[in-house]
């Protein structure tokens, strides 16, 4: 693993209210298909067990999106619902960032088709893209336009239709993903509570552990590509999960140093929810104790850029923690990329 090449941050209250500036998450929200995938289902479609997912990866359920639903239609419902909780109306939304690997199409953004159905007029748009730790550099993203006073309100989304781009014949990859979209409202809000710190990491010598092959401009889609099954989701399962521990463990010990707090301060710890025993791992090796980890991954598999957003909100709506305490969120993807955020919430 690569040293984080992150900018050293000693004082997290200096930033956290900056000159007059704070970064605060104001509203959550999140959406996911109504469709359900079990095992049981996916026993039917490829050689596998409910047995056999369940233990390798405590995934029990996915949510698969309509064909005529995409990633964009995913994004607004998260995105009205992180609105409403933070009574922000659209057209007061200045900038709107959504993290995918699944866009609605190679351009124009997701984020522009999401600007459209909201009527979010006033925002600038734009993707972004790095794999399941998306969520968290849309938010470091965001806090640093709101801590430069470029806006005071923008919109994060992490959003995917990854069975779009899972190959349904490959039981290696195929039992792990599902569909959905999380979403944030971040706002300046001076001498509140907000975002501490965010390590953002990626060690591209890494790329070829997981990735999709077709459909950019070193294979654009041909005859041969799709016969080839070229565009869909590639990965080597056991290198993934080593790197994802330590990333996540690395990103978590970087944002906790920075800020000077230890484990036992962090009221709950939101990873990205790609495997309950990569989740378990990353606890042990934090010393974290299991309640403080938080889990949705049974239901939902691994949702890529909106699995830290689905179980923020998740969490955030069911009382897991309260205004005060400090939440550390971790995620780890194709890339390879990692990151973490500590918020004060
Ligand atoms: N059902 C039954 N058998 C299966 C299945 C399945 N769905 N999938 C694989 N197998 C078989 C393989 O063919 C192999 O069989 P073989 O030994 O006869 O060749 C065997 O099971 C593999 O077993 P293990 O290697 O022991 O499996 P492992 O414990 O490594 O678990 C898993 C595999 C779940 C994929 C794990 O490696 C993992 O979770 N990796 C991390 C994945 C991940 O977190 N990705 C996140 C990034 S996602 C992103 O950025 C978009």
């Amino acid at each position: 693993m690569s040293p984080l090449h992150t900018p050293k941050f000693k004082n997290p209250r200096a930033r956290y209210n900056f000159q007059g500036r704070s970064c605060s998450i104001t509203g959550v929200g999140s959406y996911v298909p109504s469709r359900i995938l079990t095992n049981a289902d996916l026993e039917k479609m490829v050689d596998t067990s409910d047995e056999w997912i369940t233990t390798r990866t405590g995934i029990k359920q996915r949510r698969i999106a309509a064909d005529n639903e995409f990633t964009s239609d995913l994004a607004t419902q998260a995105a009205r619902r992180a609105l409403k909780d933070a009574g922000v109306n659209s057209e007061d939304v200045e900038l709107i960032i959504v993290a995918t690997i699944t866009p609605d199409m190679p351009f124009p953004s997701t984020a522009a088709l999401v600007q459209r159905n909201l009527g979010a007029w006033r925002a600038a748009a734009f993707d972004l893209e790095a794999a399941c730790s998306g969520f968290i550099y849309a938010l470091e993203v965001a806090q640093q336009f709101i801590m430069s006073r470029t806006y005071d309100t923008v919109l994060v989304i992490g959003a995917e239709k990854l069975s779009s781009i899972v190959d349904w014949q490959d039981r290696n990859t195929c039992v792990l993903f599902g569909d959905g979209a999380g979403a944030a409202v971040l706002q300046n809000r001076p001498g509140s509570h907000g975002l501490l710190t965010a390590v953002m990491g990626a060690d591209g010598r890494k790329a070829d552990l997981l990735f999709v092959a077709g459909g950019g401009s070193r294979c654009p889609a041909t005859a041969e590509s799709v016969a080839a099954r070229m565009h869909y989701l590639r990965m080597e399962g056991k290198e993934t999960f080593k790197n994802a521990v330590q990333a996540m463990q690395v990103a978590a010990e970087e944002a906790m140093r920075r800020c000077e707090v230890d484990i036992s301060r962090i009221k709950c710890i939101i990873p990205h929810q790609a495997n309950r025993r990569i989740i378990e791992a990353v606890g042990e090796r934090l010393g974290a104790s299991p309640e403080q980890m938080f889990t949705n991954l049974h239901k939902y598999g691994n949702t890529s850029a909106a699995s830290v957003g689905i179980a923020l909100d998740e969490a955030v709506h069911s009382g897991r923690f309260h205004r005060g305490d400090l939440i550390l969120l971790l995620a780890f993807g194709g890339g390879l990329t990692w990151g973490s955020a500590l918020i004060e919430w």
